[in-house]
């Protein structure tokens, strides 16, 4: 059988679902109002990030050589660890070339046959990949269930178990019960690992969801970022004890047999932080944003950025994206196998950033769009 023999019936199965994924290039300088990225301070594009990205660029070249352990590790890489631990209040950070392959590294190294991995049903599918690598057990609980939480600890026979979640959905746009989740590991003798892709530059006044509940640092805590939403750059990273940190470097496969980030992304993230530091007042714009965005749908108030409407179906969200694009607004869409409840969605992402009418139009567009 060729592979057009192979390959052409699946696609036509998914044609017929909805279900296609197309690519849209976008044209330097394109004339839209951004809703659908995850530049959610607009820092990809501010004149600080890019240009200590272009100095990096010529210290330090394109790539960064090689992986980690050999002639990858730079002393951007090095900073960068201190100063995303820091601004996270976690003792020891490492950097992987994308927060995919962070949540890959680090549920792969704490995994295994001794340990419980409870999965809320919700995270994303860098996580889900994980745990089926990972060689562990795995109870997938209903979404933010604590009590489901407690019950699979305290059931379980390994003598390791790590509880992961996200602080701001990716899908959802709502918010984990930190606080009671943090407080039923330690009882549970567990650790948990919070994803903060959409949590760092947005909740906290930046510093995320698990410094605002106050368990920076805790032991038995760690966070997961990526740095490629709101500081604007590429990459992701791991933060936590230094103790998890040395195990990484030593166990994590995603980060050992993987070239390191290049090290002007670790130039773009610094000079990220650095703004967030300066400005600490640039994420409040995201959640007046949201809100408004929120209220445009119709739909409850988000925890971060991402505002999630749902929509009647896959070619429904898709036909919605379609109508906002032609009025000047990218909105992006969720569908099946991205959303565990099988629900399509339109996503919205609210920037700082946008002029009071660039927001007025975009809200006028949204509500013109969900009411049909
Ligand atoms: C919750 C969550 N975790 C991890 C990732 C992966 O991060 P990256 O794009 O840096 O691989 C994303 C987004 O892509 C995300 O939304």
């Amino acid at each position: 059988m060729g592979l057009a023999d192979w390959l052409e019936p699946k696609a036509a199965a998914l044609e017929s679902r909805g279900l296609t994924r197309r690519l849209r290039p976008r044209a330097a300088g394109e004339d839209l109002i951004d809703l659908a990225g995850n530049d959610y301070l607009g820092l990809a594009t501010d004149p600080r990030v890019v240009e200590a990205t272009v100095a990096a660029v010529r210290t330090w070249g394109a790539g960064s050589t090689a992986s980690r352990l050999v002639t990858g590790t730079t002393a951007l890489h090095a900073e960068l660890e201190q100063a995303l631990a820091s601004y996270v209040g976690q003792e020891a950070g490492l950097v992987f070339s994308s927060g995919y392959l962070a949540n890959l590294g680090v549920v792969t190294a704490l995994g295994g046959p001794g340990t419980l991995l409870v999965s809320d049903e919700h995270v994303h599918a860098s996580i889900v990949d994980a745990t089926r690598l990972s060689r562990s057990r795995v109870e997938v609980v209903p979404h933010n269930d604590v009590d489901a939480v407690t019950k699979a600890l305290a059931e379980r026979n390994e003598p390791h178990a790590l509880v992961l979640t996200e602080s701001v959905f990716s899908v959802l746009g709502d918010a984990a019960p930190l606080t009671e989740l943090a407080a039923v590991a330690l009882a549970q003798d567990a650790v948990l690992l919070v994803d903060e892709a959409h949590g760092i530059g947005v909740t906290g006044n930046g510093h995320g969801s698990v410094a605002a509940a106050g368990l920076a640092g805790a032991e038995h805590v760690i966070v997961t970022m990526t740095l490629s939403k709101a500081l604007g750059s590429q990459g992701g990273a791991v933060l936590g004890p230094a103790v998890l940190r040395e195990h990484l470097v030593n166990r994590a496969r995603s980060f050992i047999f993987d070239t390191g980030l290049a090290p002007a992304a670790c130039a773009a993230a610094l000079a990220a932080l650095d703004v967030l530091r300066q400005e600490p007042d640039r994420p409040e714009a995201i959640h007046t944003t949201a809100a408004r965005l929120a209220a445009a749908a119709g739909v409850k108030a988000a925890a971060g950025a991402v505002v999630s409407i749902p929509m009647a179906g896959p070619r429904e969200a898709v036909a919605a994206a379609e109508r906002c694009l032609a009025q000047g607004v990218a909105v992006g869409t969720f569908r099946p196998p991205s959303v565990p409840d099988g629900i399509s969605r339109l996503r919205l992402t609210a920037r700082a950033g946008l002029s009071p009418a660039q927001l007025d139009h975009a809200c006028a567009v949204i509500e013109g769009v969900v009411a049909g």
